[in-house]
């Protein structure tokens, strides 16, 4: 039987996201019910409810989670009802071209649930990355859930279903950091400190980072920032030269994504160094520079989707080294919050308050 549970939704370009009733169909084979215990909120889902990513309203929000299987479609073999998982948005098909030349965080077929959720009326929503997870219970894939430790706290664990996994695997897969190397990061929200803990896991030398919020740069020395620059004084890409001995960095990781910000990590890596543009741009937003300076930097110029990630390996393993003490995941969680205070927190967000406001069950 279908069943009503309580959702957070996008109904319109920049409307303030409302709590509502939706409807979650019955599973289909391959489906899953997961009872959502955490939630993070990321600023992709911020950019869902400005329709900067596409105008498919009404968005259900909320994309970084963990919870409890609660419930199975009839051929489901990846989970067992009970299991503790962390919801993700790259359930690999193992088919397509690029699955089947070994790169399959390019996956372009990845699963997701057969049916969507619907408000009460039967306007069919779209989740947000294909999970939507500001709701009591969502429905997703069963390979849309990686089973893990059920010791880890949720608020926790849910974090590395986007934001923080992006970050670190931007440093960690991407970037292809290595010890020694020097790293900038740009924008030190929750994606660019996980890239700046990344950077440390992966034995990075010096790991600058760049916020225009000073204090979002005393957090970052958390993570593992050698040294800070303020965006808001003096030119950037001056300053991590002066920081590199003259040279610029061997990595930097955007992760705001504005073009003045993808132009500092431009310039401000050395010669032949990598560029990883992991904050997400707006379709209108658009580059001019001189053609001779792309020739003339070499390197490579990279984008990371979801930390180039692969959910059964990568969860699990980092999980892990949180759980050993290597790893700081519980320092992302700012604050814990209610279903209905997620618009209060993209004020918050906007105003550099919290790293990552968690909605708990
Ligand atoms: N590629 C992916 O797979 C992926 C996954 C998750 C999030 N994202 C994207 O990553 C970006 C960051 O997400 P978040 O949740 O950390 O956001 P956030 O709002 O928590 O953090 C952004 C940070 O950037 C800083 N900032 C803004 N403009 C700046 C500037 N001009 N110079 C320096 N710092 C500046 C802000 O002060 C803030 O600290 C977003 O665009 C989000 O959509 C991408
Ligand atoms: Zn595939
Ligand atoms: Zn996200």
């Amino acid at each position: 039987m279908p069943e009503t549970v309580r959702g957070v939704i996008a109904r319109a370009q920049d409307a303030p996201v409302e709590t509502v009733d939706i409807v979650i169909p019955d599973p289909g084979p391959h489906d899953v019910i997961v009872r959502v215990q955490a939630c993070g909120v990321c600023h992709t889902d911020l950019h869902y409810r400005e329709g900067g990513i596409n105008d498919e309203f009404p968005f259900l929000l909320g994309h970084e989670a963990a919870g409890v299987v609660e419930t199975v479609g009839s051929a489901v073999t990846h989970v067992a009802e009970g299991d503790a998982v962390v919801l993700n948005w790259r359930a690999v098909c193992g088919e397509c071209r690029a699955c089947r030349r070994g790169r399959p965080w390019y996956c372009f077929d990845t699963h997701n649930a057969s049916a969507p959720m619907t408000l009460t009326d039967g306007t069919a929503l779209t989740p947000a990355l294909g999970i939507g997870a500001f709701a009591d219970k969502t429905l997703v894939h069963e390979k849309q859930c990686t089973k893990i430790d059920p010791e880890t706290d949720p608020a926790v664990s849910g974090l590395l279903g986007c934001g923080v996994m992006a970050g670190i695997g931007a440093a960690m897969n991407t970037g292809a950091v290595s010890r020694g190397d020097s790293v900038a990061v740009i924008g030190c929200g929750g994606v660019g400190d996980a890239a700046i803990a990344g950077a440390r896991l992966a034995g990075a030398g010096t790991i600058i980072a760049i916020d225009r919020d000073p204090r979002k740069l005393e957090w970052a020395k958390d993570f593992g920032a050698t040294h800070t620059i303020d965006a808001s004084t003096g030119d950037v890409v001056e300053q991590i030269k002066e920081l590199t001995d003259g040279f610029g960095a061997d990595v930097v990781i955007d992760a705001v994504g504005r073009p003045e910000t993808w132009q500092q990590a431009f310039y401000g890596r050395d010669l032949a160094g990598t560029v990883v543009l992991v904050g997400v741009p707006t379709p209108d937003m658009k580059l001019e520079m001189p053609l001779i300076d792309l020739f003339s930097h070499g390197g490579s110029l990279k984008s990371s989707w979801y930390g180039d990630c692969l959910p059964e390996r990568d969860f699990p393993m980092l999980i892990d080294l949180y759980r050993q003490g290597r790893l700081p995941l519980d320092r992302f969680v700012t604050e814990r919050i209610g279903i209905d205070e997620v618009e209060q927190a993209f004020t918050a967000m906007g105003e550099g308050r919290v790293l990552r406001s968690v909605v708990v069950w």
